[in-house]
């Protein structure tokens, strides 16, 4: 039995109450859907800054009535230091995922994604602290590796930041640290390499490079790669990132007060991506054809990423059950059936 089936029996036996912030987002919905899959209770926090309500509808559609009944919605600010306060009241675990994601977002408007990261997620460690929550797992990112050149990436080696953006996901990293030496508050910050899969948003301007390709090849518009598409990541797939939280909130005080990170630890290169999309959408009988445009390299962007998973799997018990390609197979059906769906957003 795997360590992650273990938690998950675990769990099952023993619910708990978690709150779940930024719960109408990507990460953040599937977490709730797996752990109301699960029997627990859960709180869902965020304020639809960029998450969805047909989010939290799909999965109220995934899941049984008894289980949707045990979740609860608290729309709300985490830059608000009492809405942070009133969801962690009664909570054994958090999962902190709220924050304005996107590299370019952040160079065009730093102000508002420090505010939302920085004082964001300093409000929901001093709510969590005062409220004596059980754990505490935040999403961080590969971003704080910065311009470090080595490959693969360890989490003891970061480079200088590249955009707004790392340094407000770094910041958090240092709080995190501070707060287990000066109050004794242990957390595990989870650095998040390219997340994708269900629910991801493919629209707007800050789309993830995934959903906006599939998006774009469903409705037969032009593919842009950044760069020459040489550019490599190391693309996970959402269900090791939900495995890893839930690893990492039950994991034992030994392996709290850490960062990890969470990746598939493989590298796919922008043009090996494209080619992996086009088959698996002909799989899927979406055929598309025509081929990628090359555009500028984008500002803040590292050119390579991979991410060395040895320390998750050692103090962890991370087993990433999911590589690109069994993601992807996951995750066309999915963005094809909300194009077709009447009922849904449409790309
Ligand atoms: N997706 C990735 O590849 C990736 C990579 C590294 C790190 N991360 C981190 O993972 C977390 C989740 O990202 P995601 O991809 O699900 O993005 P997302 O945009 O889908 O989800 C973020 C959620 O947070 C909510 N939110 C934003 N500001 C808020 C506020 N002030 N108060 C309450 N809620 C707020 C949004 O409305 C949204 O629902 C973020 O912290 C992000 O920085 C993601």
């Amino acid at each position: 039995m795997t360590p992650y089936q273990k938690v998950k029996d675990q769990i099952t036996a023993t619910p708990a109450t978690w709150l779940v912030t930024g719960a109408a987002g990507f990460i953040g919905s599937n977490l709730v859907e797996t752990l109301l899959r699960l029997n627990q209770t859960v709180i869902g926090l965020d304020n639809f800054a960029t998450g969805h309500q047909a989010n939290l509808d799909e999965v109220q559609s995934l899941v049984n009535e008894k289980q949707w009944q045990r979740f609860n919605f608290v729309q709300g600010d985490i830059t608000n230091p009492d809405d942070c306060q009133r969801v962690c009241i009664g909570v054994d675990h958090v999962l902190h995922q709220a924050a304005l994601g996107s590299v370019p977002r952040s160079l065009k408007d730093p102000i508002t994604t420090n505010r939302v990261n920085v004082d964001g997620f300093l409000n929901m460690l001093i709510a969590s602290r005062d409220a004596l929550v059980k754990s505490f797992t935040y999403a961080a990112s590969s971003s704080s590796y910065g311009d470090h050149p080595a490959l693969p990436k360890v989490e003891e080696n970061i480079g200088k930041p590249l955009s707004p953006y790392a340094v407000t996901k770094y910041v958090n990293e240092l709080y995190a640290e501070v707060f287990a030496r000066s109050y004794n508050f242990n957390t595990i910050g989870l650095r998040y390499f390219n997340v994708f899969g269900e629910r991801q948003d493919p629209n707007g301007a800050y789309a993830a490079v995934i959903p906006k390709w599939i998006a774009a090849m469903i409705s037969n518009y032009d593919v842009i790669i950044n760069g020459d598409g040489e550019t490599s990541r190391d693309f996970c797939f959402i269900d090791n990132v939900v495995q890893a939280n839930l690893l990492a909130a039950t994991s034992s005080e030994d392996a709290r007060d850490s960062i990890y990170n969470v990746a598939f630890g493989g590298r796919t290169s922008l043009n090996t991506l494209f080619s992996a999309l086009q088959r698996t959408l002909a799989d899927n009988n979406v055929c598309y054809e025509k081929q990628a445009i090359y555009g500028t390299f984008r500002d803040g962007d590292v050119l390579h990423s991979q991410a060395d998973i040895s320390k998750a799997e050692k103090n962890l018990g991370y087993r990433p059950e999911f590589d690109i390609s069994g993601g992807i197979a996951r995750t066309i059906p999915w963005y094809i059936s909300k194009k077709h769906s009447p009922h849904e957003q449409q790309f």
